[in-house]
């Protein structure tokens, strides 16, 4: 979003913001100011999905896509009602924090290899999520009715559940970019950014990448006791391969099948004391080094927040249309 669109610094198709930004940051203006994008830092929610086959008297989204009289007969309940299977959220959800699903000693290596003195300011933060007593949901667990996974491939007749698990504080981080000049010319409002979510990349990422592993089994677990699992026939995605959670290894189905839930905040974080070497922002969401034009959505925030971000989107967009007027009266 950009305030005060007529000003000089927006008429050209493009700015190479200031070189002491961190990263290669750019700012595409198309005709007289709009901002596609402004690249840099990504964070996203990683998700899993296993699969589950159920009671075949459970009825859910599947099912009803497969099936137009069930469709209509859950439209028509919902219309006189407002109940059925139209009204069903995945509601079967939990916040747990890690001290819950990893034991603490392995917790504590975690920590160690990213509050190093090489360790970038970013993951020393992050890494306080591990101290002792700290209870945030940092894995949030979802059950579903439904297949919710890309990479499984549902059998006709057969119906399906699925349990998710996020990791809401990640180390791993991407970048979202404008691409570069090519033969067809220089970036537009249309052209696509280049995504690269990194997952698991770096030190911070094999710490993701253990927490997730280690995770899987709880939601193994989870899925094994009553009364969730009185509904359940057996695991179809990724297969039981142990008598129990413990046994298992998810290492391989963890780097094979993770895919992003979303959420990306980030790419135009507030810099903080740091400022521009660390930032797109300042606290008045005033983007450093070019007048007159502020970010205004969930890209300002630099750290996932242990929840879904939608709430504090609106927050952000409340504060920022009031911080908008308050500077237009005072400077003009
Ligand atoms: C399972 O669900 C996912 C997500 O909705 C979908 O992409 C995939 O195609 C489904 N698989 C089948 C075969 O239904
Ligand atoms: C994961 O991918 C590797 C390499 O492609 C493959 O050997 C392995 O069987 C896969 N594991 C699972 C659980 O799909």
């Amino acid at each position: 979003m950009a305030d005060r669109c007529t000003q000089g610094e927006c008429s050209k198709n493009e700015v190479k913001t200031p070189n002491s930004y961190r990263r290669n940051t750019h700012i595409l203006f198309y005709g007289n100011c709009v901002m596609p994008a402004l690249a840099g830092d990504l964070t996203v929610f990683l998700v899993t999905a296993m699969i589950f086959e159920i009671d075949p008297r459970i009825i859910g989204p599947d099912e009803l896509r497969a099936d137009p009289k069930l469709a209509e007969a859950a439209d028509l309940t919902y219309e006189t009602s407002q109940s059925g299977v139209r009204a069903m959220l995945p509601c079967a959800l939990s916040y747990v924090p890690v001290s819950q699903v990893i034991p603490s000693a392995t917790i504590a290596g975690l920590a160690r290899r990213v509050s190093t003195p090489k360790s970038s300011l970013r993951d020393r933060v992050l890494a306080k999520q591990f101290a002792p007593g700290v209870l945030r949901g940092q894995v949030e667990y979802l059950f579903d009715v439904g297949n919710w996974s890309q990479y499984f491939k549902s059998e006709p007749g057969k119906v399906y559940g699925t349990m998710l698990m996020m990791l809401q504080l990640p180390f791993s981080q991407g970048s979202v970019h404008i691409p570069p000049k090519s033969a067809a010319g220089p970036p537009t409002m249309l052209t696509k950014p280049v995504i690269d979510p990194q997952y698991y990349g770096g030190e911070g990422g094999g710490v993701d990448f253990d927490i997730m592993t280690a995770g899987q089994k709880f939601a193994a677990k989870i899925c094994s006791t009553a009364p969730l699992s009185n509904i359940i026939k057996s695991r179809v995605f990724p297969p039981q391969q142990g008598a129990t959670a413990d046994e298992e290894d998810f290492t391989d189905f963890v780097r094979n099948f993770t895919a992003s839930d979303w959420h990306p905040v980030g790419s135009c974080g507030m810099g903080g004391s740091a400022g521009i070497a660390a930032g797109v922002v300042d606290d008045r969401l005033r983007v450093y080094g070019v007048g007159g034009l502020r970010v205004v959505d969930a890209s300002i925030m630099p750290l996932q927040i242990c929840a879904h971000v939608q709430a504090t989107i609106y927050a952000i967009g409340e504060k920022g249309s009031a911080m908008i007027l308050e500077d237009r009266r005072v400077g003009g």
